[in-house]
C-alpha cells in the first residue's frame, strides 16, 4: 500500500495515502476532539469541532475529511485553532437548553466533555435555545432534540449500519434536524429500536430509557434490540 509522510506537531509520520488527517493524528497518539467523527461511520465534516492548521498554507482544514497529503505539515492546537474550537462549542451551548446537571446523558455527553478540555465554561453568549417536544411515547429511546448538535451520527449509524434510514435530515437552516417520515413519532415510524443511534448520539438528545444518568463516554453501550438476543455493542467513539 502507498505511504505517505507528513508532519503532526513536528513529529514525521507515515501512514497509508487516503488516511485522513484525523485518523494519521490518532495512530501517532496525538488527539484531536471530535463531535460528528465516528470511527465506524462515513466522515462527513459537520461539527468542526476537529479543525487542524495546514502550517504550508496556513488554512483551516477538518482533519476528519481532509486525506493526508505528501509533504503537509499540521499543527493541532495552535492558539488560533483553539479560538475556533471554542467558538464553534460556545455557540453550540448557547442554543444547548440549560439542563446539564439534570441531562439523561450526564457524564456521557461528549460536548460537555469536549467544553471541559477547552476551557468552555458557563454559557457567555446570548441563549437562543432550541425548541423540541420530547419524544418518548415508545418505552426504550427518549428523544430530546433540544439537545440535538446536528452531527448526523443518528442519521448515519441508522443507514450505514443498520441499513434501515428511519431518520434523515429535515428542514434547513436553523430549523434543520433529524427526523422520521412525516415527523412521525419513533414508535409510528420504521424503527426497530436497536438503539444503534442512541449508542452513537454524543449529547443527550436521544438517551436510552434504561440506565439515563449513568456511565462515562468511554462506556460500551449495549445494545437495547431485542430481536437477536446476542447484545451487540458500539462505543461511543
Ligand atoms: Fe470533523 Fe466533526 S469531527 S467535522
Amino acid at each position: 500500500m502507498e505511504t505517505t509522510v507528513i508532519s503532526i506537531n513536528g513529529m514525521k509520520i507515515s501512514c497509508s495515502a487516503g488516511t485522513s488527517v484525523l485518523e494519521a493524528a490518532e495512530s501517532a497518539g496525538v488527539y484531536i476532539p471530535r463531535l460528528c467523527y465516528h470511527p465506524e461511520l462515513k466522515p462527513h465534516g459537520a461539527c468542526r469541532m476537529c479543525i487542524v492548521e495546514d502550517e504550508n498554507s496556513g488554512r483551516l482544514l477538518a482533519s476528519c475529511v481532509t486525506p493526508v497529503t505528501h509533504g503537509m505539515s499540521i499543527l493541532t492546537n495552535t492558539a488560533g485553532v483553539l479560538r475556533h474550537r471554542r467558538n464553534i462549542v460556545r455557540l453550540m451551548i448557547s442554543e444547548h437548553p440549560e439542563s446539564c446537571v439534570v441531562c439523561s446523558k450526564g457524564n456521557r455527553c461528549q460536548l460537555r466533555r469536549v467544553a471541559a478540555e477547552l476551557g468552555v465554561g458557563e454559557p457567555d453568549l446570548y441563549p437562543m435555545p432550541n425548541h423540541s417536544a420530547l419524544d418518548q411515547s415508545n418505552p426504550f429511546i427518549i428523544r430530546d432534540l433540544s439537545k440535538c448538535i446536528l452531527c448526523g451520527r443518528c442519521i448515519r449509524g441508522c443507514k450505514e449500519l443498520v441499513a434501515q434510514g428511519t431518520i434523515d435530515y429535515s428542514m434547513r437552516g436553523a430549523g434543520s434536524r433529524p427526523a422520521t417520515l412525516y415527523d412521525h413519532p419513533l414508535k409510528e415510524s420504521s424503527c426497530t429500536f436497536c438503539g444503534t443511534c442512541v449508542s452513537l448520539c454524543p449529547t443527550g438528545a436521544l438517551s436510552q430509557k434504561r440506565g439515563v444518568f449513568s456511565g462515562t463516554p468511554e462506556r460500551v453501550h449495549d445494545s437495547i434490540c431485542g430481536f437477536c438476543g446476542v447484545g451487540c455493542s458500539l462505543s461511543m467513539g
